[in-house]
């Protein structure tokens, strides 16, 4: 495992950067085609109802990059170098996992410890990703209904993934809302799944082409049910 590039919380003399403000930035306009990473974790997508399906909505798409980590890491030894180079090569940058205890699969928890480095994607000289888009794209067991204040999750999923969303403010990426797709024991089928699979395709594509409402995105709770809203053209005043 490449853990000896990682670094050691606390053994550091290096400033931590966490704390500090990091100033919004504006993202710089694209001379070339936005190009979307999906970072793929499922650890047995062969057995996967949804992020197998939604995978297959957007793997043809030109300009679209699908990483699967566990099938690139099996032993979870991660390649810092190739994430970090294919992280630079790209404009988006999709996290695409089943909810894992209101979190991630290990893998990308693995991965954020060990790619995100201070000095390259945080803290003095860490800007390697200013100004990039991110989203978590996230099937849950759990129904709709379950993740509110009142239902027995207690919390949105948006609010589960404060973590992302801080660790991308602190990264200087423009955090998106996840696009969410609930009650996944539910698709027994291709059936089940044509609305979500359709809008993901669709998210994907105007992520892609730049295409997107990019403050309603950053609002919204979650971009599966604001989609028409999000990739609606905007007005010309
Ligand atoms: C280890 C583990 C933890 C899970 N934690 C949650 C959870 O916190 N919330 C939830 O709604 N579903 C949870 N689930 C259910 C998965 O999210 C669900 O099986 C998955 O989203 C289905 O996606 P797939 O069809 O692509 O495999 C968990 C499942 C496993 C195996």
């Amino acid at each position: 495992m490449a853990r000896s590039q990682g670094r050691a919380w606390g053994q550091t003399a290096r400033p931590c950067a966490f704390g500090q403000l990091t100033p919004p930035v504006a993202r710089p306009l694209l001379a070339t085609m936005p190009r979307v990473l999906v970072l793929l974790a499922h650890p047995v997508l062969e057995r996967s109802r949804v992020n197998r399906r939604l995978l297959s909505a957007i793997s043809d798409l030109e300009s679209v990059t699908v990483h699967d980590l566990y099938e690139a890491y099996p032993t979870l030894s991660i390649d810092i170098a190739r994430e970090q180079a294919l992280l630079v090569e790209h404009d988006v940058i999709v996290f695409q996992h089943p909810f894992y205890w209101y979190s991630v699969p290990a893998i990308l928890k693995e991965w954020q410890d060990l790619v995100l480095e201070h000095g390259w994607a945080y803290g003095a000289g860490g800007t390697k990703l200013r100004g990039k888009l991110t989203l978590n794209a996230i099937s849950t067991g759990g129904p709709a209904q379950a993740y509110r204040k009142e239902g027995y999750n207690r919390f949105t999923v948006r609010e589960l993934l404060a973590p992302w969303e801080q660790t991308a403010n602190l990264c200087g990426l423009r955090y998106l809302a996840p696009y969410v797709v609930h009650a996944a024991l539910k698709v027994t089928g291709e059936s089940d799944i044509v609305t979500p699979r359709d809008g993901y395709r669709r998210l994907v594509t105007a992520l892609r082409d730049d295409q997107i409402d990019l403050e309603r995105a950053a609002r919204a709770e979650n971009l599966a049910d604001e989609i028409d809203a999000v990739l609606a053209p905007r007005e010309v005043a």
